[in-house]
């Protein structure tokens, strides 16, 4: 007896094993898809993972339907590491039954979310999937439904990555949604609520899935994905990246990594980096760049809301998120796109008790109908309310311009900054000089004999008093002014100190950010 089910435990292992097939598999290499499995051995260690509920079959019995069950039915899961680091993972195999989703499928998903909740471990997800399972119905919806539950309530206790490469439609993109970074692959994967031929009966547009839902679409101009990746290998090899960076939970702290980069490693060429002339634009990311380790800056969103930068990088081997305003888009100005893409990582790094290291160069808020109507002043409540909300390190350099209410909003010290400084470059102020001048001294430049020398002189006092880091000095509104070369060692030991920092907010239940 003993033996017999010894050989059928491995029949059905080895069952589950092939998933649809080599046929099926073969057509999933021939569209430069990879099977789950082979999936799941890129992503772990060698030898590392370990399979649940390979024997779990579907309980359908309608269209068919009980002459095709394959053992593990269209999802694979279990735990592996990371560079020796433990994950939960599932990894959807659309070789069996195009990898939908029925409601055996989705309880082996929710029993390894659940055990990554229980235990602390990140969850990540490998999406490719027809979505519901037609021939079950309303039993697969309830199985999306127990899982975007659990989604939302692992939320910020464990890390949650998604991966979208295949199709991921219908109500099934709401579970990538709500994780904390989705990965896509261009030309291979696609996500939408409702597809081209839908959206043509209704809205009579014309438009094809990758126009409509593929990567670049979604990297670009929704910002529902975060990464964009060639293929599925780097697709993968991204993803262990990110997760190099992050605690395995919310009560860990982000992993120390040794640093053969020197933490008194000064700059020279920073001092130069900012144009004498105010106007002029430079590229922010090369200041993040020069302070941060060396080829340790991973971006974030690269292809987003290219105003303002976000990503991880290390500072003597410790993880730091860095938010940054970019004057070589939009002249670093905030809009309704930045503010929301600056929220939602602070909130991410401050959940994971990631530091968060801010460049400020903002001339203020993008003016026009476009930002007014589109809800800039709720939008840019977000991300004020990401810093003010956050209880980790927040250290801030502003390298040239904050200005109005952009500079409150950038991490300053009114909204619990912890270190805050100044290159010599900074001008911190509540507007432009022009713009001042202009209402100041309204009428006094209207009666000059020569209006336009008037108001040349007025700015350039209203510079010479404003248009410098020492008036906010003076009122300790920053710590310090540093020279540029130095930036480097300055954050790593005011990270040192700021590594006990402890604070916290008023107890309630959740606070209401103005979503
Ligand atoms: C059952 C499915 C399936 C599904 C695909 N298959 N989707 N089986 N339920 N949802 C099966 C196919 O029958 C086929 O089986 C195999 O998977 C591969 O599918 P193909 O169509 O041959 O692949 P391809 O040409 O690459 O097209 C992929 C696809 C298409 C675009 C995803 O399969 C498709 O449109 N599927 C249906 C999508 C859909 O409408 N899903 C329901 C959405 S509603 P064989 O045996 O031939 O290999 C939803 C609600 C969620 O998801 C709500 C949450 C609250």
């Amino acid at each position: 007896m003993k033996e017999r089910n010894r050989e059928r435990a491995r029949a059905l292992r080895e069952l589950a094993q092939q998933g649809g097939g080599p046929e099926r598999a073969e057509k999933q290499h021939a569209q430069g898809k990879l099977t789950a499995r082979e999936r799941l051995h890129l992503l772990l260690d060698d030898g590392s993972f370990h399979e649940l509920d390979a024997f779990v079959m579907h309980r359908c019995r309608d269209f068919g339907m009980a002459e095709r069950r394959t053992p593990s039915d269209g999802v694979v899961t279990g735990w592996g590491d990371i560079d020796g680091r433990r994950v939960c993972v599932f990894s959807q195999d659309f070789t069996v039954e195009g990898g939908s989703l029925s409601a055996s499928n989705a309880a082996k998903i929710c029993k390894i979310m659940d055990l990554a909740l229980k235990t602390g471990y990140p969850i990540i997800g490998l999406n490719d999937s027809g979505g519901a399972r037609i021939q079950e119905g309303v039993a697969s919806l309830g199985g999306y439904s127990d899982i975007f539950l659990r989604n939302t309530l692992a939320s910020g206790v464990v890390p949650q990555i998604s991966a979208i490469l295949g199709p991921c439609a219908g109500g099934a993109v709401y579970s990538p949604a709500i994780t904390d970074f989705n990965f896509m692959v261009d030309g291979a994967s696609y996500m939408f609520v409702t597809g081209p031929n839908v959206v043509k009966v209704v809205t009579h547009e014309e438009v094809t899935s990758e126009q409509l839902g593929g990567a670049r679409t979604h990297n670009t101009k929704s910002g529902v994905a975060h990464f964009m990746a060639r293929n599925d290998r780097e697709c993968l090899e991204q993803i262990r990246r990110l997760v190099s960076y992050l605690p395995l939970n919310n009560v860990e702290d982000p992993p120390r990594t040794p640093c053969d980069d020197p933490a008194e490693r000064a700059d020279p060429e920073l001092a130069s980096i900012v144009p004498e002339n105010s106007e002029k634009p430079y590229d922010m990311k090369e200041v993040i760049r020069r302070v941060a380790d060396r080829d340790s800056f991973f971006e974030v969103h690269e292809h987003y809301a290219q105003n303002i930068v976000v990503g991880f990088a290390r500072l003597a081997g410790r993880p730091v998120g860095i938010v940054a305003n970019q004057p070589a888009v939009l002249a670093g100005c905030l809009d309704t796109h930045s503010s929301l893409k600056a929220a939602r990582f602070i909130r991410f790094l401050d959940c994971f008790n990631i530091p968060i290291v801010t460049f400020v160069d903002v001339p203020g808020f993008l003016p026009g109908t476009v930002q007014e109507w589109g809800g800039i002043i709720k939008h840019g409540a977000k991300l004020l309310y990401a810093y003010c909300e956050a209880t980790v390190p927040k250290l801030t350099v502003i390298t040239r311009k904050a200005y109005g209410g952009a500079y409150a909003v950038m991490s300053s010290k009114h909204i619990r900054g912890d270190l805050n400084l100044a290159w010599p470059s900074a001008e911190i102020a509540v507007m432009g000089a022009k713009s001042a001048v202009e209402i100041i001294f309204k009428r006094e430049i209207a009666a000059a004999s020569d209006p336009r020398a008037a108001e040349a002189a007025r700015a350039a006092e209203y510079s010479e008093l404003f248009a410098n880091p020492f008036t906010a000095a003076e009122r300790g509104y920053i710590d310090d002014v540093i020279e540029e070369p130095a930036t480097r060692r300055i954050l790593i030991d005011g990270l040192a100190l700021l590594a006990g920092k402890r604070d916290r907010n008023p107890a309630k239940k959740h606070g209401n950010i103005p979503l």
